[in-house]
C-alpha cells in the first residue's frame, strides 16, 4: 500500500471522472462529493453487488454456509425526512453528538478526537521561543508526523535543520486523551501559542430542516442520519405484510447525512453518503450466534470482492467504545492510504443492538429489561420521549411464543467501501507499448463485477470493414446488457492504457485477420494475456468471465 499514494488515486479519479468536488465551479463544498461517469457506474455496481449478495441472490430454504438456520431476506425504501418522534425514541436526538473543540485564534472547529498531538519542549539555544515547559503540539495534517514536526519548528521558532534539538515526550495521541488540566497547554494547529482552545462542548450531528409553509420550531424536523431507523419503524408493515418469519432481515439502501464537525479523507468522511443497512431480526436466544454469523459473513464479502487480506482486518469494539444503543459491535476496517501506516478505517460495522429499537419505538415503557444508559428519563422519572404505543413485539405461531426480537444489524457504507475498492484496485505496474517495449501504466485492477466498464471494442485500424464488424460485436454486448465501449481513435496501446486506467477487464480487437478467421482478441487487463475468441462467441465468453 505504501506506494499507493492518495494524492495519485485522488488526481485519478478526477482525471478518468469517478470523483469530484460538489459545486466545485463555485469552490467546492466541503463534505459533498459528485461521482462522474466512471464512478456512479463503480457505486452502482457496488451497490448492485451488496443487494444481489444479500437479498436476490438469498436462497431462504437453504442455511447459508455459518448461519445457525435458513432465514428470510426482504427490503425496503424509506423517507429520508420522518416524524421526528422517530429520532427522539431512536435516542439521536439526545445522544447522537460529537465533542467538539474551537480555536479561539483561527475560529476553526474541530472534533475532539480527531486533534493528534505529541508533547514537546525545546530548550535549544537557537530556538527563537524556547520552552522547557511541556507543549501539546497538534497538528491536523495528513501525515501526521510530519504535520507534528512542522508545528513545533513553528511554535519554537526553530529552522527546519534544528528538528533534532525538539525534545519529544512519547508518541503521537488525540487531543480528547488530554485532562481539562492539560488543555491549556496544547496549541492548535495553525497557531503558535498555546492556550487558543475552547473547552470541549457537545455538537449534535443531525441536519435539521423545517417542513411547511410556517416556518416555525414546531415544523422542525430532521435528515436521517441512518437508514436503520426506517426499518424498525416499518417492522410490523413488514410482518404483516410479507410472509416473513423470524428469523429474517430487512435492507434498505439509501441516502443519510450527519453535520460532520470535519468532514475529511476525500470521501471517507462526508455530510452526506449512502449506507447499505439490513436489520436482521431473531430470537433472544440465538442473537450471538446470528451476531457471530453476520460478522463473519460480512467480512468475507468484502474479500469475495478483492480487498486483500492484509488491508482488511475485522475489529470487536471494546465496551467503552459501543454505540448508545449496542451491546457488542465488530468493526470491518481497511487500511486506506490516507491513514498512518497500521491504522484502520471503519467500512462497516456489525452490532448487536438487542431489543432497544423495537423497545423504543412501542412506549419506552421502564422495566429491569431496559438499558438504563440509553433510555432517557425526565425528571419525575418516566421516559423523556414518548414511544408509539403500537405493539412491536413478535408472536411465533409455531412455539406459541411472544417476544421482542433482538437486531442483528450490518451497517455499511456505500461510499467507503467504494473508495476502499478504488483504493485497492489503484496499481501501477509495467505493460508493453506499440512497440513491445516495456512502459510503466496506471491499472485500476477491479474484480469485474465492480469494473464500471466490462469491456472495451476496438478495430484495429479505421479501415477495410474493421470499425464495421467492432460495432457488430459491440451491439451484441449491449444487447446482452453488458456496459461496454467502442474507441476506434489513436494507437492500439494508447486505447489499452485508457482502459487499464479506468479497470475495463477486458478489451477487444477486431484486426486484419477477422475478415478471414471470424476471431477477435482478447487482453486480459490484469495478465495481458491474448487470446483469440471466435466473433460468435465473444459475448458469450466475456459472459463466462465474468461469472468467475
Ligand atoms: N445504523 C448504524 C450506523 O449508522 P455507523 O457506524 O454510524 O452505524 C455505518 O455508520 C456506516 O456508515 C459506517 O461504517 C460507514 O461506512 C458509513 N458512514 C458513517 N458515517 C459516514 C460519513 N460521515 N461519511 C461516509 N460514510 C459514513
Amino acid at each position: 500500500m505504501a506506494t499507493k499514494k492518495m494524492d495519485d488515486i485522488v488526481s485519478l479519479s478526477k482525471r478518468r471522472g469517478f470523483l469530484f468536488q460538489s459545486s466545485e465551479i463555485y469552490g467546492g463544498f466541503q463534505g459533498f462529493w459528485d461521482y462522474g461517469p466512471m464512478g456512479v457506474e463503480l457505486k452502482r455496481n457496488v451497490k448492485e453487488a451488496w443487494w444481489r449478495d444479500m437479498i436476490t441472490a438469498h436462497d431462504e430454504f437453504t442455511a447459508p454456509a455459518g448461519a445457525p438456520t435458513s432465514f428470510n431476506m426482504v427490503g425496503v425504501e424509506t423517507s429520508i425526512i420522518m416524524n421526528p418522534q422517530v429520532w427522539k425514541c431512536s435516542g439521536h436526538y439526545d445522544l447522537f453528538h460529537d465533542m467538539m473543540v474551537d480555536c479561539k485564534a483561527t475560529k476553526k472547529r474541530y472534533r475532539f478526537d480527531q486533534v493528534r498531538g505529541r508533547w514537546a519542549t525545546c530548550t535549544y539555544g537557537s530556538a527563537d521561543k524556547p520552552s522547557d515547559e511541556k507543549l501539546y503540539i497538534t497538528t491536523m495534517a495528513e501525515d501526521p508526523e510530519e504535520g507534528v514536526v512542522a508545528a513545533a519548528l513553528g511554535v519554537f521558532g526553530l529552522k527546519k535543520k534544528y528538528a533534532d534539538k525538539i525534545e519529544w515526550h512519547g508518541g503521537l495521541t488525540t487531543l480528547d486523551t488530554l485532562s481539562s488540566d492539560d488543555l491549556p497547554n496544547a496549541v492548535a494547529p495553525d497557531v503558535q501559542e498555546p492556550g487558543t482552545f475552547t473547552a470541549p462542548r457537545e455538537f449534535n450531528l443531525m441536519f435539521k430542516t423545517i417542513v411547511g409553509a410556517l416556518g416555525t420550531d414546531d415544523d422542525a424536523a430532521f435528515l436521517r442520519p441512518e437508514t436503520a431507523q426506517g426499518i424498525f419503524v416499518n417492522f410490523k408493515n413488514v410482518c404483516d405484510s410479507s410472509r416473513v418469519k423470524i428469523p429474517f432481515g430487512v435492507a434498505q439502501i439509501g441516502k443519510s447525512f450527519r453535520n460532520e464537525i470535519t468532514p475529511r479523507n476525500f470521501t471517507f468522511r462526508s455530510r452526506e453518503f449512502e449506507q447499505m443497512e439490513i436489520e436482521f431480526f431473531c430470537h433472544p436466544d440465538s442473537s450471538q450466534e446470528w451476531y457471530s454469523y453476520w460478522r463473519d459473513r460480512r467480512m468475507a464479502w468484502y474479500k469475495d470482492l478483492g480487498l486483500s487480506g492484509d488491508n482488511l482486518i475485522l475489529r470487536e469494539h471494546h465496551q467503552d467504545e459501543l454505540s448508545h444503543y449496542s451491546t457488542g459491535t465488530a468493526d470491518v476496517e481497511y487500511a486506506f492510504p490516507f491513514l498512518p501506516a497500521g491504522e484502520y478505517g471503519e467500512l462497516e460495522g456489525v452490532a448487536h443492538r438487542g431489543d432497544f429499537d423495537l423497545r423504543s419505538h412501542m412506549e419506552g415503557k421502564l422495566d429491569e429489561k431496559s438499558n438504563p444508559l440509553t433510555l432517557q428519563l425526565d425528571a419525575d422519572g418516566n421516559p423523556k420521549h414518548k414511544g408509539s404505543g403500537k405493539d412491536l413485539t413478535y408472536f411465533d405461531d409455531q412455539t406459541r411464543d411472544r417476544f421482542t426480537p433482538h437486531v442483528i444489524e450490518p451497517s455499511a457504507g456505500a461510499d467507503r467501501a467504494t473508495l476502499a475498492f478504488l483504493c485497492e484496485a489503484y496499481h501501477v505496474d509495467e505493460a508493453p507499448d506499440d512497440k513491445g517495449e516495456m512502459q510503466s501504466r496506471t491499472v485500476l485492477r477491479f474484480h469485474p463485477r465492480l469494473a464500471p466498464i466490462k469491456a472495451a471494442v476496438f478495430p484495429l485500424i479505421k479501415k477495410e470493414g474493421m470499425p464495421e464488424a467492432a460495432l457488430d460485436v459491440y451491439r451484441d454486448l449491449k444487447q446482452a446488457g453488458l456496459n461496454v465501449v467502442y474507441s476506434q481513435q489513436g494507437a492500439i496501446g494508447r486505447r489499452y492504457r485508457q482502459q487499464d486506467e479506468i479497470g475495463t477487464p477486458w478489451c477487444i480487437t477486431i484486426d486484419g485477420d477477422t475478415a478471414t478467421d471470424g476471431a477477435v482478441t482478447v487482453r486480459d487487463r490484469d495478465s495481458l494475456e491474448q487470446v483469440r475468441v471466435p466473433v460468435k462467441e465473444v459475448t458469450a465468453e466475456i459472459q463466462r468471465r465474468l461469472r468467475g
